[in-house]
């Protein structure tokens, strides 16, 4: 069906095509945390130096608690949307004095951290931890909207609930890594928002925007 086209698809697209990027080498928990962190509104590109300037800096999540507030935002002020500075030293502090430095695994217990809403909730879950957690950023909406017949522009609670839903049916038992890496990916490289690359997508088979506009489609296939 539908769901296994999907599934299928992208997976076999991610082992040929997906992105080698530093924070996909690694599962431990505070790793995934500054990488998404630092992945909000800034792009991969941007990120990547940082992220390694960032690490050796702070290796730990208890040398972030330690430092200083000053010498945090100084390597990450630099990539704007400035409060993420403060995000990343509050989360550390929260992490060493109320679980005792190790990382909360529960949704409920990450998301009482500041800053931490479901998204990364779900990328720490299922990047660091391996469960079958989904994940919903911007990307991941607008590829499973398009597939799924969603009107994924429409903001309201009933609208994001519903997408949420699919996020969270869609992941194969087992394989939340790879699976939510591969969303994203397909998000930031094939399903992208202006002139999705449809000629090439692995799963355009099964897509209700590519069927239900086939004109424009097509339109769009002359690009490529
Ligand atoms: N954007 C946000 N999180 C990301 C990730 N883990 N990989 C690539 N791009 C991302």
């Amino acid at each position: 069906g539908l769901l296994d086209i999907f599934q299928t698809g992208i997976q076999r697209w991610y082992r040929q095509e997906g992105r080698d990027l530093p924070w996909r080498h690694t599962t431990d928990p505070y790793h995934i945390l500054v990488s998404e962190i630092l992945l909000h509104q800034t792009t991969v590109k941007t990120v990547e130096p940082v992220y390694r300037r960032f690490l050796e800096r702070f290796p730990t999540v208890t040398d972030l608690a330690n430092a200083s507030l000053t010498e945090v935002k100084t390597i990450t002020d630099p990539l704007g949307y400035k409060i993420r500075g403060q995000w990343l030293h509050q989360i550390a502090q929260a992490v060493v004095s109320q679980f005792s430095g190790v990382f909360p695994r529960t949704l409920e217990e990450l998301l009482s951290l500041p800053g931490i809403g479901r998204y990364t909730a779900g990328a720490i879950m299922s990047f660091a931890f391996g469960y079958d957690a989904p994940i919903l950023d911007t990307n991941v909406n607008r590829l499973i909207g398009r597939y799924f017949a969603i009107d994924y522009k429409d903001s309201s609670a009933e609208t994001k609930h519903q997408l949420w839903s699919i996020a969270e049916a869609i992941v194969p038992s087992g394989q939340a890594r790879e699976f939510n890496n591969a969303l994203m990916d397909m998000g930031a490289m094939i399903c992208t928002a202006r002139k999705p690359k449809c000629l090439i997508c692995p799963v355009a088979v099964g897509c209700a925007m590519l069927a239900e506009q086939p004109t424009r489609a097509a339109e769009e296939r002359v690009q490529y």
